[in-house]
């Protein structure tokens, strides 16, 4: 039998998701998920691990797990085709995590370049903090294993994420090796899916600044309203040094045209040409590359761009709107698709923790074992 093509992939409920993790992650999920090309998608809400950095706010998180949940059906994800589930309600996860501990050094941990740069952001190091924050929590420092976990309980083989979690499914894959070549080849050895756009790598957030977070203030969610949207769009970040309309503009670094590679199509130009016809002057694009060239030779205003990458992104954005409004509407049926991915997310995971205890040897009392567990002990004293 050709192995099973299994996803497992998973966000943190500390805030709602921005049009970042829609070109980062959920689009390509939902392509995945309507390709047929997969045998089972677990899409995970991961509590537990935002606890690990949150532990003073569990509230926090227990409220951003619906609000995550509606985003993901409101892009498409389908609870049909896609297991919805809430990581903490697996307590296997945490089995498996502290058997995966025994096979990471502390020294790797420590080399791990994205839990570094979130240790600088919270500033866990820095002893002058303000609030309680200083020091590391070892549950935080030791997320990649817990990681390692949410993957291989459910022997997923491709992991779509952003490339900041590269670091994440390498150490997965050492352990996987690690645990395979030390006890039994029980787990399998994950591949990352990283987005094929490079703008879509990392959406820069509407200041210009290299990543889009909450706590920068400079996000566009896939909640915003209209109107939100479009004050947002008008206040982003361009090229500074395009003063006038008919000076030459830069696109590379200039928001705008990086929200548009990530989210304009062809058929955009005929769909919102009007946005392009002005009092003094007018244009016809039939690219974007077209629409760059202008930009870049002078004479196309900033105003005119926004308001085209306005139209753009809400061409996208309003039906996801739409569908969150509806599922705002039923939010008994959002806990019960929730419920449902859980218990049968679980029954998987429990499969996995029992092979890896068989495979260490740890299942002292599964049927048939203690018997020969009693003869072995018994011929030693005999
Ligand atoms: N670390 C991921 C994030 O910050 C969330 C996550 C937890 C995850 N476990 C996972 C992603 C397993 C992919 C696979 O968004």
């Amino acid at each position: 039998m050709a192995k099973e093509k299994i996803i497992l992939t998973g966000d943190r409920p500390t805030g709602r998701l921005h049009i970042g993790h829609y070109v980062g992650s959920l689009r390509r999920r939902v392509e995945l998920q309507n390709s047929g090309e997969f045998d089972k998608i677990f899409i995970m809400i991961a509590d537990a691990q935002a606890l690990t950095d949150n532990a003073d706010n569990p509230e926090k998180v227990r409220q951003n797990i619906i609000e995550v949940a509606l985003d993901y059906l409101s892009v498409g994800l389908d609870p049909e085709k896609s297991n919805l589930f809430i990581q903490s309600q697996i307590s296997e996860l945490t089995e498996l995590t502290f058997f995966y501990n025994n096979l990471v050094t502390v020294q790797r941990l420590q080399r791990n370049p994205t839990v570094k740069a979130e240790i600088q952001m919270r500033g866990f190091n820095d002893d002058n903090a303000a609030d309680n924050k200083a020091g590391i929590p070892v549950g935080f420092f030791c997320y990649p294993i817990s990681q390692a976990a949410d993957i291989t309980a459910f022997n997923a083989t491709v992991v779509p994420v952003g490339e900041d979690q590269e670091p994440m499914i390498e150490q997965t894959r050492e352990i996987v090796r690690k645990f395979n070549s030390t006890y039994a080849p029980v787990l399998v050895e994950p591949e990352i899916l990283l987005p094929d756009n490079a703008s879509c790598l990392r959406l820069p957030g509407t200041d210009g600044k290299a990543k889009m977070s909450k706590s920068l203030g400079n996000c566009i969610y896939l909640s915003d309203d209209s109107e939100t949207i479009r004050e947002k769009v008008r206040g982003m970040y361009t090229d500074p040094g395009h003063l006038q309309v008919s000076d030459p503009g830069k696109v590379e670094g200039n928001t705008v045209f990086t929200y548009l590679d990530a989210f304009c199509k062809p058929e955009h130009f005929e769909k919102f040409a009007s946005c392009f016809v002005g009092k003094k002057v007018s244009f016809s694009f039939a690219s974007l590359d077209e629409m760059k060239a202008q930009y870049m030779a002078g004479g196309l205003g900033d105003v005119m761009c926004k308001n085209f990458l306005y139209a753009v992104l809400e061409d996208t954005l309003a039906p996801i709107r739409e569908r969150r409004h509806r599922f705002e509407q039923d939010i008994p049926y959002v806990y019960e698709v929730l419920r449902r991915g859980t218990e049968a997310a679980r029954a998987v995971a429990s499969q996995t923790l029992a092979a890896v205890k068989r495979a260490m040897k740890i299942n002292y009392f599964d049927p048939g074992v203690l018997d020969e567990l009693i003869a072995e002990q018994s011929e030693k004293y005999r």
